[in-house]
């Protein structure tokens, strides 16, 4: 037990393990916009982060350490790994988290066929409520008297309520980094499972989300499928009632964190890879479209791809003078759905480049390996940045590029992304299934102006970085000791 005073507990943790072919374990920092916020968590001893072991080398890096990772592996953090049982993290993990929570929240259903919950759905919903209650468990036994909780996201979304029953002097917060479903929408999850997650989460103190839109549906779902009292404050504050406990929800809109971004972008590693991409791209007055995703269904990359080659189709005139450098890193493979995605993505950038490409000219520059020290070099070589989801919470690239981009860089933003909350006015807006709507904000963002575009880069770094992840995080500790 660590007395902890400050607790955070996430699937993800900061380090994942693999193990190489001589035993040793190597730890590598995780990627997504929840690793990268919650990192302001620090090296205080009483800070402890709970999160699970996601694969066998994590597995076997739990059981060496007894649990406690070696804070050398990350980076000073005090780390506690959950080693839960393979076959239940995988059920909770891929079966509900990912292939049912993650579809619901970004609408990512075809419904004539799917979902269907059936007594398989029943068997992993077993799995998730156990595997929440191993992270109310830990939680539990880590925290000190009166210490304050943040359960982060969709895959602990019963550990407020677990936790406070077995804790009821604890200060917990929810947070989600996802988009929350419409009510709608989210009643497609069996009653009892709806209600599940939704008192689970009123479990705790505060729910909070990354923008207003997000927590005022899930303020509908409360009432819709609760029958909770949602009560607006003049000062714009929500709080729901339900069975005689209140929650206040709250919203907390992550930025990029510009010092970190600005130091990391030029170090020699970036350096190194900033010259090897401009060799791919060829032709020193080539325009740049950028892109840099995992491979996410909700990413919304085939149809970003498909808008590139309209494009070339409709403006011959870009034709050799624009390259779209586009980073999918691999995510979620377990799922079959996301192979045959990222298989779709490397097939159509194949046939642009057999469709248009010319013996000093490849139109698209794809990478699929997940390099960091790549996407920042592409960063500050983008003229023009693609970010058109389907839906996301947020989209810390859409905030990330305009901070480290070297020319200044047109931002072309889906308007289901939560960054468009922030940085809609200085953006070229797409509805992410149009297409040729998505084409045409290309063009008009490739043709923009020199000064106006440095102008706008301006006003988006300053939006993007309004608050960065340590004031993002102390938010919403005061707002939990309040
Ligand atoms: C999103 C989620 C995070 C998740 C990240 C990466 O940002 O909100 O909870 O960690 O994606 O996904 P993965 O499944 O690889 O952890």
């Amino acid at each position: 037990r660590s007395g902890a005073q400050v607790l955070v507990a996430s699937n993800r943790g900061p380090v994942s393990y693999t193990k190489g072919d001589d035993g040793a374990l190597t730890a590598k920092r995780g990627g997504g916009g929840l690793v990268s916020g919650l990192s302001a968590i620090g090296s205080d001893a009483g800070a402890v982060w709970v999160c699970a072991a996601l694969g066998d080398g994590d597995r076997e890096a739990a059981r060496r350490s007894g649990g406690h990772l070696d804070t050398a592996d990350t980076g000073g953090q005090h780390v506690r790994m959950l080693d839960i049982p393979a076959d239940v993290f995988t059920d909770a993990y891929n079966g509900i988290a990912n292939s049912v929570l993650w579809f619901v929240h970004h609408m990512l259903y075809q419904t004539p066929l799917e979902p269907s919950f059936d007594d398989a759905f029943r068997a992993r919903w077993a799995s998730y409520e156990a595997y929440n209650a191993a992270f109310a468990d830990a939680l539990a036994d880590e925290a000190a008297p009166g210490a304050v909780v943040l359960v982060q996201d969709y895959h602990l979304t019963l550990v407020p309520g677990l936790l406070r029953a077995r804790r009821p002097d604890l200060r917990i917060g929810h947070f989600s980094h996802t988009p929350w479903a419409p009510a709608d929408y989210f009643r497609m999850l069996p009653d009892d499972v709806a209600e599940a997650v939704l008192r689970g989460m009123l479990g705790g103190d505060r729910a909070a989300f990354l923008t207003r839109r997000w927590a005022e549906a899930f303020a509908d779902c409360c009432a819709a499928v609760l029958g909770a009292e949602v009560t607006r404050g003049a000062d714009g504050e929500v709080t729901i009632t339900h069975e005689g406990r209140t929650t206040r929800l709250g919203v907390h809109g992550l930025g990029a964190d510009a010092e970190f971004l600005r130091e990391r972008a030029h170090r020699p590693d970036v350096d190194e890879r900033l010259a090897a991409l401009r060799e791919q791209i060829g032709g020193a007055d080539r325009k740049t479209i950028v892109r840099v995703d995992r491979t996410e269904l909700s990413k919304n990359i085939v149809r970003g791809l498909r808008a590139y080659r309209a494009l070339l189709a409709g403006h011959p005139e870009w034709r050799e003078r624009v390259v779209h450098v586009a980073f999918a890193y691999p995510s979620r493979q377990d799922l079959e759905v996301y192979r045959a995605y990222t298989d779709e993505v490397g097939r159509l950038a194949e046939e642009i480049n057999a469709e248009y490409g010319t013996p000093g000219w490849q139109p698209v520059v794809l990478h699929v390996k997940d390099d960091f020290a790549r996407s920042l070099a592409a960063y500050r070589l983008a003229d023009v940045a693609l970010v058109n989801p389907i839906r996301d919470g947020m989209n810390l690239v859409a905030k990330e590029v305009p901070v480290i981009s070297e020319r200044g860089c047109a931002l072309v933003l889906s308007r289901e992304a939560g960054a468009y909350e922030e940085l809609g006015d200085d953006a070229f807006c797409v509805n992410p299934y149009d297409i040729t709507g998505t084409a045409r904000a290309l063009h008009e963002a490739l043709s923009l102006e020199d000064g106006e575009r440095a102008e706008r880069t301006k006003r988006l770094a300053a939006a993007a970085t309004a608050l960065p992840p340590d004031r993002w995080f102390l938010q919403q500790l005061r707002a939990l000791e309040q």
